[in-house]
């Protein structure tokens, strides 16, 4: 659990720091930080002990982080990312609208955690340490933008599938899994108001310098259709990215990332970070072999593919849970990642839970707000209460949704 420090806790964060950090903080600074109401010092605690902290501060609508440290007992747990994400959603509470901060440039470690979490180099500071070596500065946006996007390009591709590329100003870059609203119908043409609320997409990948999206979609009802209608030059509401993507994954990972019709645009970002640093195997299902989506994309990772189709016209004939089951049966220490229709999902979770494997699936309930004020979107979550898919999700931990009563 990620907590206020204490007064109380100074003493150990301040042993922590220098156990890890050359020139961590020391206890006045500490103590003085802790007084100030822009400054967050934030601990993990365990059976009583901290095992890491972060601190940062927060100045007009920045923040900048200046420590994370994990004990080293505790590394590669998850735990940096857990209190980095926190902090991030802390200092965007307080009205922050970008994150800065240092890093050694040896540190390729420390910079690579953070290009992964959407921090870019901005700088470099010569001999800024006592060790004389140079700090790279980095920073990254936070926040959704809500804008009306120029279509780039928007067409089918080959499949039953179209894409939809927008340039959107400010973009702040998402993580794997996240999503943005979109409110279809190009103005000029249609009015806001058909249809009135906006419509759910996973953001397929970042494209162009970084300003540019492409969402994967299929024309399934009123809304995709008007957004299937807008033209290069036509503009598209944009409100993202939302909701809470994948964690990045952990070193050495081996994952199964299991994809079914349009649920395949949530996987490519979580498939090329467990390709950069463990061994991923993407399965796609479809109905037939011209409703799988993104093919080109996966096969241009350095992931295992396997396919499948109902009417046999690519790869595995049936379910492509049938080719999980043996997949899991091969490597049971795998991590499952499922998006797709609720059945592909609810048979993954159950696959998984069979082989003791944990799985992680990116839920689609339709969405009317996308964040947090409709509770249109509840998914029901074991052990009673809700869980509201565009806030808390769209991707939460299998083991924790009622699969029984998810409609
Ligand atoms: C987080 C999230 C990410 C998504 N990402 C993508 C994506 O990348 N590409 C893509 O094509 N679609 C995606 N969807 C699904 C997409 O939002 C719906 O297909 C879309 O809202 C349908 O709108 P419509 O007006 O065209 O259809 P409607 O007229 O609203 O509905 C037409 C049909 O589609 C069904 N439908 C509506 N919403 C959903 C839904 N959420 N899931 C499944 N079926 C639905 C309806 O039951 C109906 O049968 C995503 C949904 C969520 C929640
Ligand atoms: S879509 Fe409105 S609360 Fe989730």
């Amino acid at each position: 659990m990620i907590e206020a420090a204490a007064a109380a806790d100074l003493q150990q964060i301040t042993s922590l720091g220098a156990s890890s950090l050359p020139s961590a903080w020391g206890l006045d600074a500490l103590a003085d930080a802790q007084a100030r109401h822009d400054t967050l010092l934030e601990v993990v605690r365990e059976s009583g002990e901290i095992v890491g902290y972060v601190l940062a501060r927060c100045c007009a609508e920045e923040v900048e982080i200046h420590e994370i440290v994990i004990a080293p007992s505790r590394r590669r747990a998850g735990l940096g990312s857990a209190l980095l994400a926190h902090a991030l959603r802390a200092a965007g509470r307080a009205g922050a609208r970008s994150a800065h901060l240092e890093v050694r440039a040896n540190d390729a470690g420390a910079l690579r955690f953070y290009q992964e979490r959407r921090f870019r180099e901005i700088g470099r500071r010569p001999r800024y340490y006592r060790s004389g070596e140079d700090a790279i500065t980095m920073s990254r946006k936070l926040g959704p933008v809500r804008v009306d996007a120029e279509v780039v390009a928007n067409e089918a591709d080959g499949t039953t599938g179209r894409r939809l590329r927008l340039r959107v100003p400010g973009w702040p870059g998402a993580e794997p899994g996240q999503f943005v609203m979109l409110s279809p119908g190009p103005r000029t043409r249609v009015p806001r108001t058909d249809p009135l609320l906006p419509r759910p997409m996973a953001v397929y990948r970042t494209l162009g310098d970084g300003d540019e999206i492409e969402i994967l979609y299929k024309i399934s009802g009123r809304g995709t259709a008007l957004l299937a209608g807008a033209g290069s030059g036509d503009r598209v509401g944009v409100v993202g990215p939302l909701g809470r993507g994948f964690a990045p994954p952990a070193e050495g990972e081996h994952a199964l990332l299991v994809g079914g019709g349009t649920g395949t645009a949530s996987l490519l970002g979580q498939a090329a970070a467990v390709a950069s640093c463990g061994q991923a195997t993407v399965l796609l299902g479809a109905r037939t072999a011209g409703d799988l989506l993104g093919l080109a994309e996966f096969r241009a990772l350095n992931v295992g593919l396997e396919l499948a189709t109902e009417d046999g016209s690519a790869g595995h004939h049936g379910f492509i849970t049938e080719p999980l089951a043996k997949a899991l049966a091969a490597d049971p220490g795998a991590v499952v990642y499922a998006c797709g229709p609720t059945p592909m999902m609810r048979a993954a979770a159950e696959l998984a839970r069979e082989h003791d494997a944990r799985c992680v699936v990116s839920l689609e309930n339709p969405m009317a707000c996308g964040f947090g004020v409709c509770l249109g979107c509840a998914a029901p979550l074991v052990g009673g209460g809700f869980g509201l898919v565009c806030r808390d999700g769209p991707v939460f931990d299998a083991s924790t949704v009622d699969w029984g009563n998810l409609s």
